[in-house]
C-alpha cells in the first residue's frame, strides 16, 4: 500500500462557465462565450451553448451533498467576473449571495473550496475594447481580484489568479478555439505580457488586502516537452518549445523574472511586448505561495527545418512528432504518459524551489461515454480508474522522493460544457444527463476513489 502525506487535498475542479449554467440570469453579463453562442451556435459541439452548463447554479447543494458523500476534501471552481461585476465596476448582489451561499455550504460539509479568477470568460464589455490586448485589463482585472478578496476571504482561504493562461492567448491568438480567434504572435505576446501582469496586479491586491488572511496561486498546464531524439537539433527544439510554452509563465510568476533567453528571443525577432516603467518590478515582488498544475499529456517535438521568421509562431522552431510507444486514450486521442507527472514533480523541486503544489486537473475525456453505461445506470469506466491510478503511483514516487505536492485533483466532478467541444468528451466522476434536467449518476470511478480517499493510499 501506498500512502499519502496526512492531510492531502483529494477533490475535483471545475469552473463558473464550464457548470454554473444561468447565463446571463440575476444580473450576469455576457462574457465572450455567451456572445460568441449567440452570433455562431454551429461552431459549437451539438449547437450546446453556456446556458446549459452543468445547472450548478441551481443544484450546488446537491453536489457538495455528493462531494462528502464521496469524502473529497477540496473542490476548485472559479467566480465569473460578469456575475460578480457585470459592468466591472458595479458589485451585483445575487452574485454575492449565491457565491456565499456556495463557498459556506462547501466549508459546512468539510469540503475546502479553491477558488479561481479567471478561466477563460473575458467579460465582453472588456472584450469590446481589445480584451487582454489592452493595457486596461490589467487593473480592470486587479480590481476584480480585490473585490472577490474582500467579499469572500473570510470563507476562502486558497486562491488562483488564472487557469492556464497558455490557452486563452494560445488559442485566441494563435489557434480559434477561444474568441478572438486571430493569428498574430506580436499580439499574443501582449495578451500574454498583460496576463502576467494582471496576475501581479492581483498578487499585489492580496497581500494589501486586509479581508483576508489566506494563500494564492496560479493554475499552469506544465505540460512537459520531451525531444525526438538527443541530436542536438531536436534538443535545442526541446529547448525551445520549453522556453515559450513553459518557462514563458512559470518563471515570471514563481521566481519573479522571465527568462533572459526569452527576452533575447523576442528582441532578435522585434517580438518584445510593450511594457510601461516598474512593471518588471512589480512581477518580482509579488511571487505566489503556491502553484496549480494540470496535467493532460506530454509534448513531444523536433526539429523544424526552415523556420520562417516573417510569419513567426511557436512552431517555427519547433514541430511536434508521434512517439512511436505512444500509449493513447482511444476515446479523446490523447497521449497517456503517467511518467510525466513524476517529471513536473521532480522540476518544480529541483528548479522552482520546491514550491508546495498540487495537481490542480488531471483526467480523461471520453467521447461517447454514454455506451458503457451499466443496467443500473452506472458508467463502468475502468479506463478512467487505470488513468487515475496510474498517474498517483508516479506522483507518490515522486513524494517519496521529496516533491512538495499536497493534493491531487480530477478534473471533473460531475460531466461538464467544454467551450467548443460542449459535452463532447466527459470527464467527471458523476455523469450528467442532459435529457433529465441535469440528472447526476455516480460512475464506478467515484466508488473507487472514495475508497482511496478514505485509506489515503493506492494499493
Ligand atoms: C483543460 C481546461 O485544459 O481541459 C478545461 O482547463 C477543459 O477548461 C479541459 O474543459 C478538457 O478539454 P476537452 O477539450 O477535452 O473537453
Amino acid at each position: 500500500m501506498r500512502k499519502f502525506p496526512e492531510n492531502f487535498f483529494w477533490g475535483a475542479a471545475a469552473s463558473a462557465p464550464q457548470t454554473e449554467g444561468a447565463a446571463l440570469i440575476d444580473g450576469k453579463s455576457p462574457s465572450t462565450w455567451d456572445y460568441w453562442f449567440e452570433k455562431e451556435p454551429e461552431r459549437f459541439f451539438n449547437q450546446v451553448g453556456p446556458k446549459d452548463t452543468s445547472n450548478v447554479y441551481y443544484q450546488y447543494k446537491e453536489d457538495v451533498q455528493l462531494m462528502q458523500d464521496m469524502s473529497l476534501n477540496s473542490y476548485r471552481t472559479s467566480i465569473s467576473w460578469t456575475r460578480l461585476l457585470p459592468d466591472g465596476k458595479t458589485v451585483n448582489q445575487s452574485a454575492v449571495d449565491y457565491y456565499r451561499a456556495y463557498f459556506t455550504e462547501l466549508k459546512a460539509k468539510g469540503v475546502e473550496p479553491i477558488m479561481n479568477l479567471f478561466h477563460f470568460d473575458m467579460p465582453m464589455w472588456l472584450m469590446e475594447k481589445g480584451g487582454w490586448e489592452n493595457r486596461e485589463s490589467v487593473d480592470a482585472f486587479a480590481f476584480y481580484a480585490d473585490t472577490a478578496f474582500t467579499l469572500f476571504g473570510d470563507i476562502v482561504k486558497k486562491w488562483a489568479t488564472f487557469n492556464e493562461p497558455m490557452v486563452h492567448i494560445e488559442c485566441g491568438y494563435l489557434g480559434d478555439a477561444h474568441y478572438p480567434g486571430v493569428h498574430d504572435y506580436k499580439r499574443a505576446i501582449q495578451v500574454g505580457f498583460h496576463t502576467v501582469m494582471a496576475h501581479a496586479k492581483a498578487v499585489a491586491a492580496f497581500r494589501q488586502n486586509k479581508h483576508n488572511d489566506g494563500e494564492i496561486s496560479c493554475i499552469l498546464n506544465l505540460s512537459p516537452v520531451y525531444a525526438k531524439s538527443q541530436d542536438e537539433k531536436d534538443q535545442e527544439a526541446r529547448r525551445l518549445a520549453d522556453l515559450l510554452l513553459i518557462r514563458s509563465l512559470l518563471d515570471p510568476i514563481v521566481l519573479g523574472s522571465f527568462p533572459e533567453e526569452l527576452i533575447a528571443l523576442y528582441k532578435e525577432t522585434d517580438l518584445l511586448p510593450e511594457m510601461v516603467e516598474g512593471d518588471l518590478e512589480i512581477i518580482a515582488n509579488n511571487k505566489i505561495d503556491f502553484l496549480g498544475v494540470n496535467y493532460y499529456q506530454p509534448l513531444r517535438v523536433q526539429h523544424q527545418d526552415n523556420p520562417n521568421l516573417e510569419t513567426i509562431t511557436p512552431g517555427t522552431y519547433f514541430k511536434g512528432y508521434d512517439w512511436p510507444e505512444k500509449r493513447i486514450n482511444p476515446h479523446r486521442g490523447w497521449e497517456i504518459y503517467p511518467e510525466g507527472i513524476y517529471d513536473i514533480s521532480m522540476r518544480i523541486k529541483n528548479d522552482y524551489g520546491n514550491l508546495p503544489w498540487f495537481i490542480s486537473e488531471n483526467g480523461m475525456g471520453v467521447e461517447g461515454e454514454e455506451k458503457f453505461i451499466d443496467e443500473q445506470g452506472i458508467v463502468q469506466d475502468d479506463y478512467r480508474i487505470e488513468f487515475i491510478e496510474d498517474h498517483l503511483q508516479f506522483l507518490h514516487q515522486s513524494i517519496e522522493e521529496g516533491s512538495n505536492c499536497f493534493g491531487y485533483h480530477l478534473w471533473t466532478f460531475v460531466d461538464c460544457w467544454s467551450w467548443l467541444n460542449a459535452y463532447k468528451n466527459r470527464y467527471g466522476f458523476y455523469r450528467i444527463d442532459l435529457d433529465d434536467n441535469f440528472k447526476r449518476y455516480p460512475k464506478q470511478s467515484s466508488f473507487w476513489m472514495k475508497d482511496v480517499i478514505e485509506r489515503n493510499a493506492i494499493n
